[in-house]
């Protein structure tokens, strides 16, 4: 099904013979459930009289499939009279017809229900064929989004909040290239500023090369906590009233990062080592979770130039002010009562992390043209991104309204047997163990399982990245990892155990391939398997609702209803052992699922298992 033509010959062997109708927003060759929608808005609009632009949104998407495939609140079409009424009168004014069964009226609403034959043979072969593309749209193409994500400190540990925007901004970047968008990956390391200044002098102080070189991340986060506890120690001293002798770790850190700020060559050279060396193994890393970044820009990457051009625009446009010797902007001042105040520049003429994000933005604005800009940043720093949007607003940036802050909440209690601090590596590993014991228990089928350590920690992975998707954004969630690597209740070893499974049945039935592709699909009639089927052919809109809302928890969810539906039907909907065409039929129907399963699972980052 590639064409327009190409879907309206199968209308007309399913006997449809009226043409298709057109409607703009109607995708009929990626969307199934958008033929229907043309159809019955056709016949809503003959019918009610009322505009067909206006009829065919009117028709929702269900999230209960007791609700009708598809259903209209009366109201959305604002016709006078009583709605209960009116869809009384229009239910029994719909036609007979082939591609829907007889509309109800439920009070104020109009239920549609899916002819199942025609759904069955509209969907499973548009699935079948489309494969790996089944549930992708091309409201993408020509558009560009630049994704900003992880976005890791390299002279600070990594934490909750950067696991987060890496599994969130991963998901993002998936789904916007499946929808034909050219996305851009991009890595803004937090590499710059004075806790580079700080590191620094503790490196030189008691630095090892040889650490440096074997483990950065390890190493430079060791130097990290000495430097910040010696210079903690220090400013206790001096509260208590003591008099240190020389400079504090403070003001070397300081005079550290102006050098760097002025470009000094020897300053730059051991910053950069310190970055190309964790570039590289951040590299490694990223890569167990099949993520490769476009661009590893960061702090230490904008222009001088550029922000020396922000600053002049902020004073020339009266937006920054003076406050002794540092320059800040008052928001209030400018009619944003929440944002307070904000500094730009430091009295020593360094910058700061907003700044850096001003000029960042530009920058990328100027380089990109993108269509949209993403960052995916914790919530704690709504306010830091409110700010940036502030002032790019006031400085006449029009870039800003194509820049989107998505937010999400913290992470209780992540840490691994070795304490407080996590490296993304070690929460792997950890999570991968917990998995592989997990296993373990089911001794039978662990036998059966070839590279265990390898699918342990393939789904070890999906267990985390699941309990992190499962939520809204915004919800804060603890990290258990005992309920995570449960293969009960709504996680991630669940997912794929549904997709193992279903390669299982694949593997059994031992039906060739050209055989599923041509089954008789009128043979597929068990409630439980058109239930399945109807939740199948919704997943292009699935998709087209995540584009919307951004949130993973929307395609989670639909995989966990989906896939309990699919695990119901198995009861009754039988494949080994049936009658030959039966069997086709149904293993069309379980190809189907497993192709959405797939599908989805690769948006979200998973890497489905066949055997496990
Ligand atoms: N590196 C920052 C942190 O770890 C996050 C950067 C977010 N992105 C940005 N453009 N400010 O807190």
């Amino acid at each position: 099904i590639g064409s327009v033509e190409d879907v309206q010959a199968m209308l007309n062997e399913l006997g449809i013979t009226e043409p298709l109708p057109t409607y703009e927003v109607a995708s009929v060759t990626t969307n199934p459930i958008d033929i229907f929608r043309s159809y019955i808005a056709e016949e809503m609009h003959k019918i009610t009289g009322v505009n067909r632009d206006i009829v065919y949104p009117a028709l929702e998407w269900t999230q209960q499939m007791e609700k009708g495939d598809l259903i209209m609140a009366v109201p959305r079409l604002r016709i006078k009279g009583d709605p209960k009424a009116l869809a009384a009168d229009w239910v029994a004014k719909f036609p007979e017809n082939q591609y829907i069964l007889p509309p109800e009226a439920d009070n104020q609403f109009i239920k549609f229900f899916f002819n199942p034959k025609t759904l069955a043979r509209l969907t499973i072969p548009s699935i079948l064929s489309k494969g790996t593309r089944y549930g992708a749209n091309h409201s993408g193409a020509g558009k560009k989004a630049l994704i900003e994500f992880s976005s890791v400190n390299i002279a600070k540990p990594f934490h909750a909040g950067h696991l987060r925007s890496t599994i969130i901004g991963a998901f993002l970047s998936n789904l916007y290239e499946y929808c034909d968008w050219k996305v851009i990956k991009m890595n803004y390391l937090g590499d710059w500023g004075k806790q580079f200044g700080l590191l620094a002098v503790e490196y030189e102080e008691s630095g090892s090369e040889e650490k440096l070189n074997e483990d950065p991340i390890q190493h430079l986060f060791e130097l990290y906590v000495k430097a910040n506890s010696k210079a903690k120690a220090e400013e206790e001293k001096i509260k208590a009233g003591e008099v240190l002798e020389g400079e504090s770790m403070n003001d070397k850190a300081r005079a550290y990062f102006k050098k760097m700020e002025d470009g000094e060559p020897n300053a730059l050279a051991l910053w950069k080592r310190f970055r190309d060396l964790s570039i590289v193994k951040c590299e490694k890393v990223y890569a167990r979770l099949n993520i490769r970044f476009d661009i590893y820009s960061g702090e230490s990457q904008v222009a001088a130039d550029t922000m020396a051009k922000a600053s002049q625009i902020m004073e020339d446009k009266g937006i920054s002010e003076n406050s002794e010797g540092a320059k800040i902007v008052d928001f209030v001042k400018h009619g944003y009562k929440k944002l307070g105040k904000a500094i730009i520049q430091k009295k020593d003429g360094t910058t700061l992390y907003l700044t850096r994000d001003i000029g960042a933005a530009m920058e990328r604005y100027e380089t990109y043209n993108f269509d949209t800009m993403i960052y995916v940043v914790s919530s704690q720093q709504d306010l830091h991104l409110q700010q940036l949007f502030a002032i790019l607003k006031l400085m006449g940036q029009d870039f800003v309204s194509k820049c989107v802050h998505i937010n999400f909440g913290l992470v209780a209690g992540m840490k691994t047997r070795s304490g407080e601090v996590v490296f993304l590596d070690s929460i792997l590993d950890e999570v991968g163990e917990a998995m592989h014991e997990v296993m373990k228990k089911n001794e039978e089928k662990y036998k059966q399982v070839e590279n265990p350590e390898e699918v342990a920690d393939t789904i070890g992975k999906s267990a985390i990245m699941i309990q992190d998707m499962t939520g809204k954004r915004i919800n804060n969630y603890p990290f258990d990892i005992k309920r995570m690597t449960s293969f009960e209740g709504d996680t991630g070893p669940y997912l794929q155990y549904a997709h193992a499974r279903l390669c299982s049945i694949l593997r059994k039935a031992n039906i060739p391939m050209p055989l599923i592709h041509t089954a008789d699909l009128s043979l597929i009639t068990e409630p439980q398997a058109i239930l399945l089927l109807r939740t199948l052919a919704q997943f292009p809109d699935v998709i087209t609702n995540t584009l919307k809302t951004n949130e993973p928890t929307t395609i989670v969810n639909y995989l966990f209803k989906m896939t309990q539906i699919l695990s119901s039907s198995y009861e009754v909907v039988k494949v080994v052992g049936s009658e030959e065409d039966v069997a086709r039929a149904r293993m069309a129907l379980f190809e189907s699922a497993r192709t959405v399963l797939s599908n989805a699972m690769k948006l979200l980052g998973l890497t489905p298992v066949e055997r496990m």
